[in-house]
């Protein structure tokens, strides 16, 4: 089979991950060109990574190399345009997150999809490690009976020079502070877990950066199952560390990390003299990272298959419609149902419930 024809727009802070995930599957795509807004960035991540052509202008570069895949790796407000661009060259999407501005750009991606029969999907690589996969499986198996009390924090610190790069700091070029750009993961990783989530209410606050956006917030979160979990965002958190606490029936199942998770990252503790358990748990053979070279795999996995990749579509809307629905309970004080939000609303269009905010 022909490798992919893969391109990168965005050349910036994380392009290193991508490069390191491409690198990694080479026998499975070909990276054939990279596009920035600015030159001598481009012109220096090609001549490093051995890409063949840089462009400064992602429509230029879509028309002249037709790819089947490109990663969008731009800042949050490029990210609706550029999806939909691409999904209308024809190529198949995989973009940063937060993959767009609102449940109304979500929804207008999907429109897209659905003209031009590509799939646009998102980078969530923490649900793509062994660890995870291996506590799902124990979950459908029943093994680890119903979820009951969740804890998903992500304690993270992001100084002042974090937040003075210009996209950064405001709803309408970031999408909002860390509940939407740092915690986005391990509450999609929680989200996912857990299944349909009912209800949010929350509290959402500006304590020490100078921004538009909250650099805290704090929300309570009741399932379908009737589980309930307690949620920090915080960019303040010298001491840093993502911890994501599942408590079941049987066991609980904590990973403490801060980007990335190994196996050895999760600790498992089953009730007490479950040993059987204990067992099943330490059964894991594989030690695969949630970083992005796995998501990616899996990723050309459905192209190769033809099927909508996982995080994409209603898998991929869900963390959209939690965060909005956390701002909306955060900025109204109110507790917000799942399905709420609809055309009309103003948190259906922007996440901080703005009419309109400019374009980034
Ligand atoms: N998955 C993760 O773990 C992870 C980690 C860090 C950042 N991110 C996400 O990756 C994205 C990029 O973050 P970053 O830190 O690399 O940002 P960055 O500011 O370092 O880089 C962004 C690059 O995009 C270029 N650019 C902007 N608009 C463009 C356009 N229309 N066309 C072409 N190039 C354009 C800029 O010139 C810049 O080089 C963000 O959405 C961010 O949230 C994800």
């Amino acid at each position: 089979m022909s490798r992919y024809r893969v391109a990168l727009i965005g050349t910036g802070g994380i392009v290193g991950s991508h490069l390191e995930a491409i690198a990694a599957l080479q026998d499975r795509v070909e990276l054939v060109a990279a596009v920035d807004q600015n030159a001598a960035r481009v012109e220096a991540v090609c001549a490093q990574a051995g890409i063949p052509h840089a462009y400064t202008d992602a429509a230029a570069m879509l028309d002249a190399e037709q790819p089947d895949l490109v990663h969008i790796l731009t800042p949050p407000a490029t990210h609706f345009p550029l999806i939909v661009a691409a999904l209308d060259a024809g190529a198949w999407v995989w973009s940063e997150k937060p993959f767009c501005r609102s449940l109304a750009e979500f929804d207008a991606i999907t429109a897209a999809e659905e003209r031009t029969g590509r799939f646009a999907s998102t980078v969530f690589q923490w649900r793509f490690g062994s660890a995870v996969e291996h506590l799902r499986g124990l979950a459908a198996a029943g093994a680890l009976g119903r979820p009951l009390v969740g804890v998903c924090q992500t304690l993270w610190y992001r100084d002042a020079g974090y937040y003075a790069v210009d996209w950064r700091g405001t709803f309408a070029t970031e999408t909002g502070g860390p509940t939407a750009t740092l915690g986005i993961h391990l509450m999609d990783l929680f989200l996912w877990l857990w299944g349909e989530w009912e209800e949010v209410r929350a509290m959402a606050a500006t304590l020490d950066r100078p921004i538009e956006v909250e650099d805290v917030s704090m929300a309570l979160v009741r399932f379908a199952s009737g589980a309930l979990g307690s949620i920090v965002n915080s960019a303040l958190s010298p001491r840093q560390e993502s911890y994501l606490r599942l408590d079941y029936q049987r066991a609980t199942a904590e990973v403490k990390t801060l980007y990335r998770y190994t196996n050895k990252d999760w600790t498992f503790t089953p009730v007490a003299g479950d040993a059987e358990l204990a067992a099943a748990w330490n059964a894991l053979a594989v030690d695969r990272m949630g970083s992005h070279g796995a998501q990616l795999a899996a990723l050309l996995d459905s192209m190769d298959r033809g099927v909508r990749p996982l995080v994409s579509g209603l898998e991929a809307r869900r963390i959209v419609e939690f965060i909005a629905s956390l701002y909306k309970s955060a900025f109204t004080g109110q507790p917000v149902r799942r399905g709420s939000i609809t055309p009309g609303d103003p948190y259906y269009s922007t996440m901080n419930g703005e009419v309109s905010i400019e374009r980034g």
